[in-house]
């Protein structure tokens, strides 16, 4: 018997997820590149929703958050009956897994794939395995390697964050094609809309035509909604109606729901924030690999900086001589990444200024 409540098996081997930093202190202006945010921010029609709701605070949200399920089915040509909404595509992700894991059950995703898995694996009372990537990328049949007759769910982050790399859409429907019909394989396909590539697809043809695929989105990225919480997944009947029992009722809030319609309606905005990106992040590549430093090619919001280990360059005194600057970048350490950071594409100034700044950490380095 303990003298006090013990959390169930798994819970305390889970390393907290630590969120990228967001001050510089003593700093007069900081530009905060580490949490893949817009720098564009939200769309004016969002901002003006959420305004509208604020008198209207007392009453509960639709728990079924309809007219943005419908907007969202609207737009990708879905069935509103197979989307469920939440508080972010974190909550998504984990009542994915509350769902379908459970102890003795495992849980695959990549080396560098996006942490929330490990964490909902193991909270879920789960065990979570790791398949190796190759060149930073997912690689399917080191995935399909990993899968037992204890694996119950396949977390693809596609793009990957931290990493930016991708799988092509063939290699997901061979990822898909070699799992067995009783594991969920899901799609996180958060920075989706960033992605200019012909062989991408975020996975809707293969969620429409499979009993055991989902997709999840997110607000948080393009549509530049991270303060609300909200994402959305759509997948087969079978699995929304198991998410469906155990989400809380009210897991939306009304100002996330009526933002989240208003952003979808603004097509022009999200051009904007494509363009700027496309704009961008291959400026960011190419300058940061013209001062020296190796940068993991990347088709979403940010890039993997690379660094050496020699004293005086390491990612983690680049980090701190950019930190004085402003420019907080995201330490990479928790993804098994020590010697790189992630930046994320800003402003122009923004992004001008972590280029200088880079170019002096390394002029710096060398004496
Ligand atoms: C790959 C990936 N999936 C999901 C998320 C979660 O996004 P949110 O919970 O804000 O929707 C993120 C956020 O960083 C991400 O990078």
């Amino acid at each position: 018997m303990s003298a006090r409540p013990v959390p169930r098996p798994g819970v305390l081997s889970i390393e907290a997820y630590v969120p990228g930093k967001s001050a510089a202190p003593g700093v007069p202006k900081v530009y905060k590149l580490s949490s893949n945010e817009t720098p564009l921010g939200p769309s004016p029609k969002a901002v003006a929703a959420v305004k509208a709701m604020a008198g209207e605070l007392e009453y509960y949200p639709d728990g079924a958050a309809t007219a943005l399920r419908e907007a969202i089915a609207a737009k990708y040509g879905l069935d509103p009956a197979r989307i469920v909404c939440g508080a972010g595509s974190d909550e998504l992700l984990s009542l994915l897994t509350n769902a379908y894991v459970g102890p003795g059950d495992e849980g695959v995703f990549t080396t560098h794939g996006f942490l929330v898995y490990r964490i909902a694996i193991l909270a879920a009372g789960g065990t979570p395995v790791i398949a190796e990537e190759t060149n930073h990328t997912a690689d399917v049949d080191a995935i399909l390697a990993k899968v037992t007759p204890r694996t119950k769910i396949v977390f693809l982050a596609n793009p990957n964050n931290p990493t930016g790399t991708y799988l092509p859409f063939d290699e997901v429907k061979r990822l898909h094609a070699g799992l067995p019909p009783q594991v969920l394989l899901v799609l996180d396909a958060a920075y989706a809309e960033y992605v200019r590539r012909n062989d991408y697809a975020s996975g809707l043809e293969l969620v429409a035509t499979s009993e055991n695929v989902v997709m999840t989105r997110t607000f948080s990225k393009i549509y530049g909604l991270a303060g609300l919480r909200l994402g959305w997944m759509v997948g087969p009947a079978h699995v929304v109606d198991a998410v469906n029992r155990i989400r809380g009722p009210f897991n939306v809030n009304a100002p996330a729901i009526a933002a989240g319609v208003a952003a979808l309606s603004d097509e022009a905005h999200v051009a904007a924030a494509v363009a700027h990106n496309d704009e961008w992040l291959p400026w960011l590549s190419r300058e940061i690999e013209a001062l020296g430093l190796k940068v993991t090619p990347s088709v979403g919001n940010f890039l993997l900086i690379h660094f050496p280990e020699t004293p005086g360059r390491t990612a983690k005194e680049a980090d701190a001589f950019l930190t004085k600057r402003g420019l907080i970048l995201r330490g990479v350490a928790a993804y098994g990444l020590s010697n790189a950071l992630r930046l994320t594409v800003g402003t122009e100034e923004a992004n001008r200024l972590v280029v200088a700044a880079l170019a002096d950490f390394l002029k710096a380095g060398a004496r």
